[in-house]
């Protein structure tokens, strides 16, 4: 079957790599790919957001079954666009319609789905424009720290956790009256900060029955010891050891079924991942929040311990035949540690060569996120340039391959931490 999968980053290419293992996979198309994905399937260069021409790509390249890697076109109905044509009645479709996708592109949307489906999570209240005066007033009636969400996307910026009241109000301020987050920020959740360890859990649906996939943690701030400003991930890692039996029983019973039919109770018809980002608070699971797509580094973490078939599972869910397969994980270790450029997430360089991704470590995949091709040279083109996953019999083990690896790449000003997984390993002490 020929196969396509929209989007130009890590994620994607982790996709492109495992679609390939399979041999149901006959073409693969990327739109766009990036440096990595080119080889693997053949990149076009259509924008995730053109949907006009990722119609005719499917048309043309007689595609059946398409994987959407990013959230955008998601919330923008790219679900809806492709199968109002007639010609692509059959075309099978990894990822929601709109309505499903407000779970990510809209905060305000997934608290209520929450509440009204008794899923655990923080408190809250939202505000607009218009009621930024008692915005205010709630404000002195709350604890510190408190955290402020622009309703809408963000590109992943649009979370403020204010440590005191004055910053709070400054923030508020900011994000409703002087469009701090454009109409991301025209509505604003508050909500109770919550203490605890973060995880990752990731759920495939088809509508009716539902996998788990491996759960994993991402670490987001740019510097060592979760410091810094927060960027789209500078590393993970699969499995998350505080996040086994019992607290992982926790998240099915009390935050995967309720969502589960939750959309099926309201009707949603929703056919994709859903990603689910838990606080662990004394061993109690809360929903910080919900996306509709894989995460990213995540996906370079989770695909790998995967052992069923890619295009099967795809296809099921796409289908609606998930409950007839069943999900083989690998019990090792998936750790990856993401290559940045200088500067990132601030302004940063594009443009540089990159050297090394060819040398050889064994039990190491290079991903590649923001690269092209120059010539015979691989480039770098974005903030997050590579992610390098390693794999273990433990996490000690992944890691070091991960570092190992990770050593021998160069670019002008690559900058990655070196502190990936520490805290779980310290956990285990
Ligand atoms: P989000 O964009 O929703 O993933 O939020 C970004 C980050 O803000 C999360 O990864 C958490 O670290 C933090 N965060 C979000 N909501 C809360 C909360 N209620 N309490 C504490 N931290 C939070
Ligand atoms: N790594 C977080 C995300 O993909 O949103």
């Amino acid at each position: 079957m020929n196969i396509l999968v929209v989007g130009s980053g890590g994620r994607e290419h982790t996709f492109a790599w495992k679609l390939i293992q399979s041999h149901k996979c006959s073409n693969l198309y990327m739109a766009p790919g990036n440096a990595g994905t080119e080889g693997i399937g053949q990149n076009i260069a259509i924008a995730v957001g053109d949907f006009e021409g990722i119609k005719n790509l499917i048309i043309e390249k007689d595609i059946s079954l398409v994987i959407v890697g990013p959230e955008a076109p998601l919330v923008d109905g790219i679900r809806e666009f492709l199968l109002q044509d007639d010609r692509l009645k059959n075309l099978k479709i990894v990822g929601p319609g709109t309505e499903g996708a407000r779970l990510e592109g809209s905060k305000d949307y997934a608290k209520q789905f929450m509440v009204r489906h008794g899923i655990p999570t923080a408190d809250s209240r939202t505000f607009t424009k218009v009621t930024l005066p008692e915005a205010k007033e709630y404000l002195k009636t709350v604890k510190m720290p408190i955290v402020l969400k622009a309703d809408g996307l963000a590109a992943g910026k649009g979370v403020i956790i204010c440590q005191n009241l004055e910053e709070a109000t400054d923030t508020i301020d900011k994000m409703l009256a002087q469009s701090m987050f454009g109409e991301a920020s025209d509505s604003v959740v508050i909500e109770e900060f919550l203490a605890g360890i973060e995880l990752s859990v990731f759920v495939l649906t088809d509508g009716n029955s539902y996998k788990i996939l491996p759960e994993a943690k991402d670490y987001k701030p740019i510097g060592e010891k979760n410091t810094g400003p927060n960027t789209g991930g500078m590393g993970s890692v699969s499995p998350v050891n505080f996040a086994q039996g019992d607290f992982l029983d926790k998240v099915e019973q009390r935050v995967i079924i309720p969502t589960v039919n939750g959309l099926k109770k309201e009707n949603i018809d929703y056919q994709g991942f859903i990603f689910i980002g838990l606080m662990n608070v004394m061993g109690d699971p809360y929903v910080i929040e919900y996306n509709v797509r894989m995460g990213d580094p995540e996906t370079e973490v989770v695909l790998p311990r995967i052992e069923s078939d890619l295009v099967d599972l795809m296809e099921a869910t796409a289908g609606g035949t998930l409950s007839e397969h069943k999900l083989k994980i690998d019990p090792k270790t998936a750790t990856t540690v993401v290559l940045v450029a200088g500067g990132y997430p601030d302004a940063y360089k594009k443009g540089d060569v990159i050297s090394g991704i060819e040398s050889k470590v064994d039990n190491t995949v290079v991903f590649h996120a923001g690269t092209k091709m120059q010539g015979e040279s691989v480039i770098t083109n974005g903030g997050r340039v590579l992610a390098v996953t390693g794999l273990g019999e433990n996490m000690e083990e992944a890691l070091d391959r991960s570092y190992q690896k990770a050593s021998k790449i160069h670019w002008k000003d690559v900058y990655y931490r070196k502190d990936i997984g520490q805290d779980l390993m310290e956990l285990e002490q």
